[in-house]
């Protein structure tokens, strides 16, 4: 396993203390359509946790809220005992409501509960790392996050949490987090088309902590680019795995997690992700999200 991790595009990263490989798995689509319910294909499903282990991908993201519950429940059933080179990264702070919105949740019993119902569905006595979701589904929103951090590092210094992350987190509130805890990553929206944290991004390579973009492919609506078709068709190449590259390429503390619900696709994107972009590439795809 160790030797083809340090394969992967891209090599590996640390958080805290766990080596994962930069090259991660994102498993939210894999819960039925918008987030909800059980996967059209569980096998499929199941085959694809399975497949992204046999590749060497050592970082899973997932959450209770996924499904509710049905992507950890997948992802038990596909991996548990789980190799000790695998880190699956939870994130708490967020419900789901009976119209498959996703409700604040970051009263100290909502964390407690969100907690305890990651280690359950995963079968993990400690969670590796926990991010405290912040913001709406409109994105970060402004605040302390102070009360509810605190929460966290209870559960943490209970032993229920090894590591400490935010997302979709203002700067502001990155900064505030870091006052209060050691904050091993952030994982905010972030694409070829989405820049809003570019500078956030930087500030976090200096001090080396892991930027971990959500939605690396455009999420629900994959990322369509006339500028990234022409690079992605100059090099032979599909658009999804030029995005993934640039990702990789755009500053050594981003880590992959992208999304799929398709082998082919999870094959596809990780040897697309190899791919190696010119100065010149970089310029014409910088002008996309600028
Ligand atoms: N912290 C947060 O608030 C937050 C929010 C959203 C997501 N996340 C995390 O971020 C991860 C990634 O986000 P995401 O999965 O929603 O979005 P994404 O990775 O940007 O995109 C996934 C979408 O791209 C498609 N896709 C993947 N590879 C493809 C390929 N080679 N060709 C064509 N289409 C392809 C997938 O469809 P197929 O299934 O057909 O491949 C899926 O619809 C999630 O799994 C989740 O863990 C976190």
């Amino acid at each position: 396993m160790s030797t083809l991790s340090t394969s992967l595009p891209g090599g590996t990263w640390t958080l805290g203390d766990l080596t994962v490989t930069r090259f991660g798995y994102g498993a939210m689509q894999l819960a039925g359509p918008g987030v909800m319910g059980p996967p059209a294909d569980h096998d499929g499903a199941l085959a694809v946790l399975r497949e992204a282990i046999e590749l060497g991908i050592t970082h899973i993201d997932t959450a209770s809220a996924y499904g509710p519950r049905v992507t950890n429940q997948l992802i038990h059933e596909a991996l548990h005992p789980y190799p000790e080179s695998l880190h699956i990264v939870t994130k708490v702070g967020a419900t789901r409501d009976e119209h498959g919105g996703w409700p604040p949740a970051r009263q100290p019993e909502d964390l407690r509960r969100a907690v305890h119902e990651n280690l359950e569905t995963l079968g993990l006595e400690v969670l590796d790392l926990v991010n405290l979701r912040l913001g709406n589904a409109q994105g970060p929103q402004p605040g302390s996050l102070a009360e509810p951090l605190e929460t966290l590092v209870e559960l943490q210094q209970q032993g229920l949490i090894r590591h400490l992350g935010v997302s979709n987190a203002t700067a502001e509130q990155v900064a505030e987090a870091r006052a209060i805890a050691p904050i091993v990553c952030v994982q905010n929206m972030y694409n070829l088309a989405y820049r809003q944290d570019d500078e956030l991004i930087d500030e976090l390579a200096e001090e080396g902590i892991a930027y971990v973009p959500f939605f690396p492919l455009g999420g629900f609506s994959p990322l369509q680019s006339s500028a990234l078709s022409a690079v992605a068709a100059r090099l032979d190449a599909t658009p999804m795995s030029v995005a993934l590259a640039w990702l990789l390429q755009r500053s050594p503390n981003i880590l992959l997690i992208p999304g799929t619900s398709s082998v082919a696709h999870l094959r596809e994107n990780l040897a697309g992700a190899r791919l190696s972009l010119s100065d010149e590439e970089l310029a014409e795809l910088d002008k996309i999200g600028r």
